[in-house]
């Protein structure tokens, strides 16, 4: 995937971010999950008065594709609404292993990005199959 194409996903991911639910952190994030059929899937944080039961923008895109019955993504892209950018979670590094074990992922904010890949952000990921 280019990175033109990466950059345009990005653009969704923000959009996406208008959605976070982060009364308590203040992070709004937003995700974009290119399936391979070439739709996109979006999703954000959503946190919790009980912090630990938040979700993040990843896993949200995920689980509500996964809930369409796809399965089979070419790319992702997450977008922070802050100063400084990161990278997919650890625990969101799992789940994107399970179902883009080698995808692009782009992310960033309105002012810098990263272009990786899911092989890169968990390496040795765990999994079931031999
Ligand atoms: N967050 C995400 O949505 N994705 C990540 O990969 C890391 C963190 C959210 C969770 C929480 O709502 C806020 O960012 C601060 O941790």
């Amino acid at each position: 995937m280019d990175k033109d194409s990466l950059l345009q996903l990005l653009n969704q991911a923000k959009q996406a971010a208008q959605n976070a639910y982060a009364p308590y952190s203040g992070y709004k994030v937003g995700a974009a999950l290119l399936d391979s059929h070439g739709k996109i899937h979006l999703g954000c944080n959503v946190e919790n008065a009980s912090y630990s039961l938040s979700n993040c923008a990843e896993r949200t895109a995920i689980f509500k594709a996964v809930s369409e019955g796809v399965r089979s993504f070419q790319a992702l892209a997450v977008w922070v609404e802050a100063d400084t950018i990161f990278p997919p979670c650890g625990a969101c590094r799992q789940v994107i292993s399970e179902f883009a074990p080698n995808i692009p992922v782009i992310f960033g904010n309105a002012h810098q990005y990263e272009i990786t890949d899911s092989a890169t952000l968990l390496p040795s990921a765990f999994s079931l199959s031999p």
